[in-house]
């Protein structure tokens, strides 16, 4: 991905983009309010009950860029770093962070001994890995046992262990000298939609917790709480809590504390051609837009290969001079249409926001996920590496949010 650290003071709020990334390459970049990530930290740390925070960061920060999130969210004092792939962690402990690390997923490739190496924490949930990294433990001279952290299924049924593969996985530790079980997870699957459900898998994590107990392991950090757990079920707290989604800004809970939480990414480019159609006049492939009226188009360089959703044709909207423009026609590759006919100020040049705020208006990544049926989820990881991260906010830590 493209990062370009521009600045470390915030731009004034009706048009932050910094200038050199205004001359130097395409208008269209992603802004990433540093200071939000930081302030949405301390929002969760406080609805958690001041529980410490592994701060989920895969897929390079929800599109935000891992590396800057991580550095700043360390600044401010997040307990540590969750990402789904061995690269995703060897990335970021190349880069300077010192933190645990927790490979969330686990490993599925060859890179036990890098990982052992490293200092990060791997998930495992079969004896296998266990077994893989017992061997890259004994190859290196490090006297350290290597931590593992036990995944549990608890009725997600995708990664995990239970029944006869938990008590094969705990064997090969126990009989694995130089690793030892340093933590225990499982992850809900309806925390933010279905409470009972949550619930039952919380009794069988205690079931499975149990077993753990009694066969003489005492893992230091037991967690199951992702931003909706974290956010609104405490019996899911104990150890550490496991957010993403909350810490960009977004999810699900009590609405006053998501009230709270900042949004952090900002897209935008701007307008870098106007054109005006007459009644009648087709717009964009298969001309799924026709002008019912003397209209002003405006092209914007931005497309699907960016990230904005083919499925926002003729349903989106991005922020011209603060107002709501309609996408007309299809997106495509490169460039998006839109109807700035009832925005005549508009010129060339004129910002355009696809997620985020412009002149009191504002675009959230949830309402850019309902014209194409999807989560603010994929809306924030799918800006693509084509666009350039621009960083906003102080480097260092910041004054806890009141
Ligand atoms: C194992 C695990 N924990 C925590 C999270 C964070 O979830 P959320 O972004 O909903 O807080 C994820 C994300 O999918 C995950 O896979």
């Amino acid at each position: 991905m493209a990062q370009i650290q521009l600045r470390a003071q915030r731009t004034p709020a009706r048009d932050s983009r910094p200038a050199a990334g205004r001359s130097r390459v395409r208008p269209t970049y992603a802004a990433v309010d540093l200071d939000a990530l930081a302030h949405n930290l301390h929002v969760v740390t406080a609805a958690a009950g001041g529980a410490p925070v592994l701060a989920v960061v895969k897929a390079d920060g929800y599109g935000h860029g891992a590396a800057a999130v991580a550095q700043r969210l360390e600044a401010e004092g997040a307990f540590g770093f969750g990402v789904a792939l061995a690269e995703e962690a060897l990335a970021l402990r190349a880069l300077g962070v010192r933190r645990p690390i927790v490979i969330l997923n686990g490993v599925h490739g060859a890179a036990h001994a890098e990982i052992v190496d490293a200092r990060l924490t791997p998930v495992v949930y079969d004896p296998g890995e266990v077994e893989a990294f017992a061997r890259a433990v004994a190859c290196r001279r490090d006297e350290r046992p290597f931590g593992l952290h036990l995944k549990i299924d608890t009725g997600m049924a995708r990664l995990g262990a239970f029944g006869q593969t938990l008590d094969a996985t705990l064997r090969a530790i126990e009989q694995s000298p130089g690793v030892f079980l340093e933590g225990v997870l499982t992850h809900l699957a309806t925390a933010d939609t279905d409470r009972d459900f949550a619930l039952e898998q919380l009794v069988r994590f205690e079931l499975s917790l149990a077993t753990i107990r009694a066969r003489g392991h005492r893992p230091r950090w037991v967690h199951a709480s992702n931003s909706a757990a974290t956010l609104m079920l405490p019996e899911a707290r104990y150890d550490l809590v496991r957010p993403g989604i909350a810490l960009y800004g977004y999810g699900a809970g009590p609405a006053p504390t998501v009230a709270r939480l900042r949004p952090a990414l900002r897209v935008c480019t701007e307008v870098v051609a106007l054109r005006d159609l007459p009644a009648g006049a087709p717009v964009g492939y298969d001309c799924t837009f026709t002008t019912r009226r003397p209209s002003r188009i405006a092209t914007l360089p931005v497309g699907y290969a960016d990230g904005v959703r083919r499925a926002a044709s003729n349903r989106g909207v991005v922020l011209i001079e603060g107002r709501r423009c309609p996408i007309a026609g299809r997106v495509s590759m490169d460039l998006l249409s839109i109807d700035v006919t009832d925005a005549p100020s508009v010129h060339v040049g004129s910002e355009a926001v696809l997620i985020g705020e412009q002149g009191g208006a504002r675009i959230e990544a949830n309402e850019v996920a309902s014209w194409a049926d999807t989560t603010a989820y994929e809306v924030l990881t799918g800006v693509s590496v084509r666009v350039p991260r621009v960083y906003l906010g102080a480097a260092g830590p910041s004054a806890p949010a009141g």
